[in-house]
């Protein structure tokens, strides 16, 4: 059921393996009502299907270029007026989209989460919350060498050439001074139980503020 007029677009960054999509996870279970829809960045990485193989591995993932931002905008746009999408189904084995998209269906708490959230504008200013998760590089590197070996067909070796070709470069360049249009950092993600509850309540009092015109006190 819908009761909002708009709905709430809470977008969470950080680094590769911060922990985005445990946040993502948490702030869902947390709320009970479950009308809330995740819509990760990492499904708008370009359409590469007119490439071989060889050639989309050479793509450099890590630049915000390699996004579909124009698609991702005008889908959340359509999520922000309760119409439905067709979010693409992206393939990281084989580096591009594959045919069948996702229907998503509108609902009141929209969370937007992904490495380069932050880079444009017009992405930044739908966004009631900005969450950046913060984790250190040590922990970000070994769970992304175990996500992408045992989740996404990669080998050892591939994996740390990417991280210094592309991925650690990129965290520098762009993703660390996204901090500076987070509006919440918090340290380690996920497992933050104290900046869960608090992102939660927070949304409680604009989803209240939303529906009686007036804020809630919550702290
Ligand atoms: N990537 C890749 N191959 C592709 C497309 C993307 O290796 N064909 C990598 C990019 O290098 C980028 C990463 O995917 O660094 C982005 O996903 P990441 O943020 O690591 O995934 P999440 O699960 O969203 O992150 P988290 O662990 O924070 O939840």
């Amino acid at each position: 059921m819908i009761l909002l007029s708009k709905p709430i677009l809470i977008g969470i960054t950080g680094g590769t393996g911060s922990g985005k999509s445990t946040v993502a996870k948490s702030i869902f279970e947390s709320l009970p009502e479950k009308n809330i829809t995740i819509i990760e960045q990492d499904s708008y990485y370009k359409d590469q299907s007119h490439l071989t193989f060889e050639e989309r591995i050479c793509t450099n993932y890590d630049h915000p270029l390699a996004f579909d931002t124009d698609l991702l905008l005008a889908h959340l746009k359509d999520l922000l007026n309760f119409l439905p999408i067709h979010k693409p189904k992206y393939n990281f084995s084989i580096h591009t989209r594959e045919k069948e998209t996702i229907l998503v269906h509108p609902r009141d708490i929209i969370i937007l989460e992904g490495i380069m959230i932050l880079e444009d504008e017009r992405l930044r200013d739908l966004m009631d919350i900005k969450i950046f998760v913060d984790t250190d590089a040590d922990v970000r590197i070994v769970r992304r060498i175990k996500r992408d070996i045992h989740e996404r067909n990669r080998t050892l070796d591939s994996v740390i050439e990417q991280y210094f070709n592309t991925v650690r470069p990129a965290h520098l360049q762009f993703i660390e001074p996204y901090k500076r249009y987070a509006d919440v950092i918090i340290p380690e993600g996920g497992y933050n139980k104290v900046a869960i509850d608090i992102m939660v309540a927070k949304v409680r009092s604009i989803i209240y503020e939303k529906q009686n015109g007036k804020e809630l006190k919550i702290l």
